[in-house]
């Protein structure tokens, strides 16, 4: 059924051998750009230990699958080949159809919809106030959603399946998925609320305004919508990761600014590149010393997006980068902070991604190749030694994995993000972009107020998509007010709604 005839085998190898080693090939060949993970899985080493066991609360959900189109907009044979997708429903909280109690549904992401159900601990914290129903619902081409049951590796391999993996498209099996549920539950006048976290809070936003007949309202939390087309500069989000270093340890800061060219002299030297693997322990030899660069980039990226009040990762890494003495050596700091963050492992920098990280790797770098193409750049900044965007070079690494090159206006063209108030003001209602702004994703989100009622509800500490995970004991002030402002403007969506409701005599 799902042949290629027309590809090479030496073509097919490569594409074999890429899919295998998703992390090193893709990361290797879209080495051009440098997209720090979204998500609201904070990576395993930054968990809260306190906060995954709580989440880990299951009996409430009940999984099903729906018979999803696979091409929502095509009229051809193919489009009306069915997949199934899996979504989950917890309807302890419901208040029942009669009364019109509202549903609130979660989209997923870029990753199998069971972490981030164990991390959207907005969710069932609130439901029960709100006596609402709630739906989690996994992207298509990940999880346990994938086309003709296939691996992810064997659909993304496949150029006539492949296509079929779009923001478009995944919107409109939210939108089917949810007019289903509300005809099964017979809960014509169930209003309902979408949220997302980061790539899902795109979609959350995107979602109520192309479909305000299935969602009253949205919730979207550290959505980087304008972090395309270049509505904002390059630049910005490794600007923030810096400040935060810099506001946090102006000597740390400073060491990892130094360290860039140590690496690069250390790697230039006879056996350079065997003594850097050795001081970094890593897990299997360097094969340049860009790959250890960029290992550390993301992680800087990370410590920052993800600098949880909780676990606060960025004071540990500059409390180790710190603690180290100087006769030890810049490489030595470096290497402290590292460990600091990823705790004692046998090895570090090239280990192999786990399963689940994998995918969404894997997926994320379709997704970027096609129509999420973030034009992240490193230009004038103090910690980073410059690495602008280059669209070209990024293109042709998207060519030769995948055969097709970007689209870097696509996004603006059927979304918008241009001019955003100008357009939003008068057109859109009832959106929450929230927002932390030490998160460097942050810097493309929405963070002024649109009109009454499209908002930016923002903290100055907050990290990625922190909002919408499950409350904490440890939680401090702002965040708990940042919460409990998010409840109170969307309770106000339904009581509007419901008024409504009454008053147009339904
Ligand atoms: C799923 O949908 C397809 C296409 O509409 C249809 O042919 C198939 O019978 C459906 N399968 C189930 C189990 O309902
Ligand atoms: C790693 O091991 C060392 C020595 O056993 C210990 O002092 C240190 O606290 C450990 N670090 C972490 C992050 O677990
Ligand atoms: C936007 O409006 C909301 C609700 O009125 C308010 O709480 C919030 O502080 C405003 N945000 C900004 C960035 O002004």
């Amino acid at each position: 059924m799902i042949t290629n005839p027309g590809m090479s085998s030496h073509r097919r190898l490569w594409i074999a051998l890429l899919l295998l080693s998703a992390s090193v090939a893709t990361a290797h060949v879209l080495d051009d750009v440098d997209i720090p993970k979204l998500g609201m899985s904070r990576p395993e080493f930054l968990l809260d230990p306190a906060r995954a066991v709580q989440a880990s609360v299951a009996e409430d959900f009940v999984t099903f699958f729906y018979n999803q189109t696979l091409d929502h907009f095509n009229y051809g044979p193919e489009s009306y080949t069915a997949f199934n997708q899996r979504y989950v429903v917890n309807s302890k909280y419901w208040g029942g159809a009669d009364s019109g109690a509202p549903i609130f549904a979660f989209f997923g992401a870029e990753a199998a919809i069971d972490g981030d159900m164990a991390n959207v601990g907005f969710l069932t914290d609130n439901a029960a106030q709100f006596r609402a129903l709630l739906v989690y619902i996994e992207h298509r081409f990940y999880g346990k959603s994938i086309p003709y049951g296939m691996t992810l590796k064997k659909a993304l391999s496949d150029p006539n399946i492949r296509g079929y993996f779009s923001s478009a498209q995944a919107l409109a099996d939210y939108a089917e998925i949810l007019i289903h549920l509300k005809q099964k539950l017979k809960a014509e006048h169930s209003p309902i609320i979408v949220l997302g976290g980061s790539y899902g809070g795109m979609l959350a936003s995107w979602f109520r305004l192309k479909y305000p007949h299935v969602a009253l309202g949205a919730l979207a939390s550290s959505a980087p919508i304008l972090y395309f087309d270049d509505i904002i500069p390059q630049d910005a989000y490794y600007s923030v990761v810096a400040k935060s270093f810099l506001e946090s340890s102006s000597s740390c800061h400073q060491t990892i600014r130094r360290s860039w060219e140590e690496i690069d002299r250390v790697a230039s030297e006879p056996r350079g590149l065997t003594k850097l693997s050795n001081t970094f322990k890593t897990c299997s030899p360097l094969q340049s010393s860009s790959e250890l660069k960029k290992y550390l980039r993301f992680l800087y990226a990370q410590v920052v997006q993800y600098n949880d009040p909780s676990t606060q990762p960025l004071k540990l890494m500059c409390d180790a980068v710190n603690g180290v003495p100087p006769r030890k050596g810049l490489l030595q700091k470096i290497f402290a902070g590292l460990v600091a963050i990823n705790g004692n492992l046998t090895c570090y920098v090239n280990a192999p991604p786990s399963g689940t990280f994998a995918q969404t790797l894997l997926g994320w770098s379709w997704q970027t190749c096609t129509e999420m193409v973030i034009p992240m750049g490193i230009t004038r900044n103090t910690m980073f030694p410059p690495k602008p965007f280059n669209l070209n070079s990024f293109s042709n690494a998207c060519k030769s994995v995948f055969g097709v090159p970007p689209r870097p206006h696509w996004v603006t063209t059927y979304f918008g993000g241009h001019d955003i108030k100008l357009i939003l003001h008068r057109f859109a209602s009832n959106i929450i972009f929230s927002n932390g702004l030490q998160d460097p994703y942050s810097s493309g989100g929405v963070l002024k107020n649109i009109s009454s009622t499209v908002v930016a509800i923002y903290t100055a500490k907050g990290s990625h998509t922190l909002d919408i995970l499950g409350a904490d004991k440890s939680d401090p002030d702002w965040l708990v007010e940042q919460r409990k402002t998010e409840v109170r403007i969307m309770k106000k969506w339904l009581a509007k709604y419901y008024a409504d409701l009454h008053a147009f005599g339904n």
